[in-house]
């Protein structure tokens, strides 16, 4: 608020930013989540001084360190929730299946490479569950010949800033089940929980935003992408574009884990679905 006045997002404003913010990310924001918008940018309008909505979008527009802007505007308008353990019936599907029959068909190959891709992985608790199910599968992979990636990514720099930390509080940790919360994790002197060294030495995190295509293509031969809970965001177009990128990502035979909630209904008919246990997985 600058002198008393509130400062209001016209209707010319939220289309220019949402179209900004649709083109760059696919983020689409429905005319019903203009107060959504709204008021997520309203703090960062009053911090950097701006007048109005309209320098804001000029700025976006036209000043040199407009992407540096959009980096932070994308840690403003991005929904970052996620918890350790989220939806462990797909975890269960991942840790009892699919990972073992991966392991078991490079192992026949003689081709002992595992990649795995949590996209996006916002503050770390999904690459970080993702390292923890495989060592406890297999404790002795690492020893083994085997050569592991486990990667996380998001187009936000803050949320990738605080997986890069490490630290938990008891909300993020409350569906980890007690034989993993002894074994990977710390409980530090904030009375926070760090994930042990091991575990966050196993992931590699980087700032990556899946609608852009060139970006994508440094991820190939992925034999376990989970995408979940960001396509609810987008709108088709764009969910038909991350979806394209992620299976070019995929090594043949590759499995995409997206939301419980979600679907690739209309979307793309490339994959072959499977059950599991009920559980529906995607694979190429
Ligand atoms: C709700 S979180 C989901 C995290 C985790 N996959 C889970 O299911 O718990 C959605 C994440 O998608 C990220 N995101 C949104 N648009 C993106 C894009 N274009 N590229 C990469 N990440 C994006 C957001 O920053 C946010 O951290």
């Amino acid at each position: 608020m600058l002198s008393g006045k509130k400062i209001e997002m016209s209707h010319h404003s939220f289309y220019a930013l949402r179209d900004m913010i649709y083109e760059r990310s696919g983020i689409f924001f429905p005319d019903q989540k203009k107060y959504l918008l709204e008021n997520r940018l309203l703090r960062r309008i009053e911090d950097e001084g701006f007048d109005d909505f309209e320098k804001y979008v000029d700025f976006l527009r036209h000043d040199p360190l407009r992407d540096k802007e959009f980096s932070t505007l994308f840690d403003i308008v991005t929904t970052n929730e996620t918890s350790f353990f989220r939806d462990i019936n797909q975890l269960q599907a991942f840790e009892s299946v699919v990972l073992p029959q991966i392991v078991k068909e490079a192992e026949e190959k003689g081709y002992k490479k595992l990649r795995i891709w949590s996209a996006p992985c916002s503050t770390g608790e999904e690459p970080y569950t993702l390292a923890m199910l495989l060592l406890n599968k297999f404790p002795k992979i690492q020893d083994s010949g085997w050569d592991i990636e486990i990667h996380g990514s998001d187009i936000s720099e803050c949320v990738l800033n605080s997986a890069r930390r490490g630290e938990y509080t008891d909300y993020s940790i409350r569906n980890v089940p007690p034989p993993y919360l002894d074994r990977y994790y710390i409980k530090n002197g904030n009375g926070k929980y760090n994930v042990r060294p091991e575990v966050r030495g196993m992931v590699r995190l980087s700032n990556v935003n899946l609608f852009d295509n060139m970006r994508v293509k440094m991820f190939r031969g992925m034999n376990i992408v989970f995408c979940r809970n960001m396509l609810i965001y987008f709108d088709e177009a764009a969910k038909k574009r991350v979806i394209a990128n992620i299976y070019d990502s995929l090594a043949p035979g590759g499995y995409l884990f997206i939301g419980h909630a979600e679907s690739l209904f209309n979307i793309s008919r490339a994959f072959k679905l499977v059950n599991i246990n009920n559980i529906l997985i995607y694979q190429k």
